[in-house]
């Protein structure tokens, strides 16, 4: 099928990538003239683990092209996603201006019949918003389309994975050849599909992503019941996992979840149930249970550091999680503000984010290794769990710090003997503080 994908970001390239891959003509567009170059030679502006071999296969064979026009891009394509940016408003919604603008172009330029598939995420009734912006932008009034929503779960640092085994493919539609037409696209996945209302398809995308959130700040508030009474939230976690009901998925505790979703999502959640005429308190408490989360553990470092001025802070990670190169809303970046503002001296190792971590850290010491960051340091924070910090020598780790104290933000180590090696080490509720 010939699909368009507006969009080159992050989700919209992925998508693009993962329907070439399963038997699509696809064509990304973006606006940004540069990036479109940088793509057409095979170059991913983004940290993504099995992205750019797929990508530069299909661009090789054609199947993957790119354009800068949306004009250009939808002549041929009978299916359209809309994939563009959906940054969050100072008040918590999310700014819709790229989708409208990008509906009113389809309309524009379109001359016979489109599915305009929204694949970013939007609040319940942007559909219904989409498809009368087209309606009132057509040339031809005659022109016959369909909208739909087909919200995306892929995570960043396992996207191509997650997109070529979906657990599910939610397609919320409003006619019979909208639906066959995705059911199409998605066919060669053999998924499960949950058809469904535009509404019920965009509400299944916040509340999916508000309920892993939730989980995580529940994990969250009971690891600091455990820090108060002697337990160890990963036993907590493993007993309750094993419940099928529950399952042990996002139940690590940890430094609070960060990443341009969660945060994003849960706050527009929150104002979009507000306007529904639904206080959420219970997602306010999610998002507070968070900001506690870094607070508790900067808390915990004042606490055995004891004065942070002129103390040298080692820091291995600085990426929202493992696997990306994503720095939005990482957890490090409050974390290390508040250590800067106390005077503390960073000096940090992320195998990835670096090249981003530099767009918002100017007074940062990047180093070229996890050894250098802890020479002569402090203490060690450990905030993302990168896996090549597993194999890291800790005797050699001893002798380089100044002071043999870890504090382990994502309870990476919590299985290490480090104590023996001399190191005074502190998890998250783990018993080990
Ligand atoms: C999330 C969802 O998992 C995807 O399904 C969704 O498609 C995506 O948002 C989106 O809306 O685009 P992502 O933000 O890439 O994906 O990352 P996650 O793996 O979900 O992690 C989010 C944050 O939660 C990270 O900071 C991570 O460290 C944290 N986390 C996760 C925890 O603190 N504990 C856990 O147990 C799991």
């Amino acid at each position: 099928m010939n699909i368009t994908i507006i969009g080159s970001g992050y989700v919209g390239l992925v998508t693009g990538v993962c329907l070439a891959h399963i038997g699509h003509d696809v064509i990304c567009v973006d606006n940004d003239l540069q990036k479109i170059k940088s793509l057409r030679q095979g170059k991913v502006p983004i940290y993504e683990p099995g992205l750019e071999p797929l990508m530069k296969k299909y661009i090789k064979s054609k199947k993957l092209t790119f354009r800068a026009s949306i004009k250009d891009g939808i002549k041929d394509a009978i299916a359209i996603f809309i994939a563009v940016g959906t940054p969050s408003k100072k008040n918590g919604d999310a700014d819709l201006t790229y989708v409208e603008n990008v509906a009113r172009e389809i309309a524009l330029n379109m001359d016979d019949y489109k599915l305009v598939i929204e694949k970013s995420t939007v609040p319940a009734d942007t559909g219904k918003k989409v498809e009368r912006t087209i309606k009132m932008n057509l040339k031809n009034k005659n022109l016959k389309f369909d909208v739909a929503s087909n919200p995306e779960f892929l995570r960043e640092g396992s996207a191509v994975e997650d997109f070529m085994n979906p657990d599910r493919v939610v397609i919320g539609v409003e006619s019979k050849k909208a639906e066959e037409l995705l059911r199409e696209i998605y066919k060669p996945l053999k998924p499960k599909f949950v058809v469904t209302n535009i509404n019920s398809a965009e509400l299944i995308k916040h509340a999916s992503n508000s309920f892993l959130a939730t989980k995580i700040s529940f994990i969250n508030a009971i690891s600091q019941i455990c820090n108060n009474l002697g337990a160890d939230v990963l036993k907590v976690a493993e007993g309750m996992g094993y419940d099928k009901r529950i399952g042990r998925a996002f139940l690590n505790a940890g430094i609070g979840y960060g990443g341009s979703c969660f945060p994003k999502d849960v706050d527009a959640f929150i104002t979009l149930s507000n306007r529904s005429g639904y206080d959420f308190k219970l997602l306010k408490e999610v998002r507070e249970i968070n900001e506690h989360q870094k607070k508790n553990f900067l808390r915990l470092i004042e606490d055995k550091l004891w004065i942070l001025k002129d103390k040298t802070v080692a820091v291995w990670g600085l990426a929202f999680k493992s696997n990306t190169d994503d720095m939005r809303n990482a957890p490090s970046i409050d974390i290390i503000q508040a250590l800067q503002a106390e005077g503390a001296k960073i000096k940090a190792f992320d195998p990835q984010a670096v090249h981003n971590a530099k767009k918002g850290f100017k007074d940062l010491t990047y180093c070229k290794d996890p050894y250098e960051a802890v020479k002569d340091s402090d203490c060690l924070l450990l905030l993302t769990e990168w896996d090549d910090f597993k194999g890291v020598d800790f005797e050699k780790v001893a002798k380089l710090m100044r002071q043999q104290i870890i504090f382990d933000g994502r309870n990476f180590y919590h299985d290490r003997d480090l104590q023996r090696l001399g190191f005074e080490y502190h998890g998250i509720g783990i018993g080990k503080t």
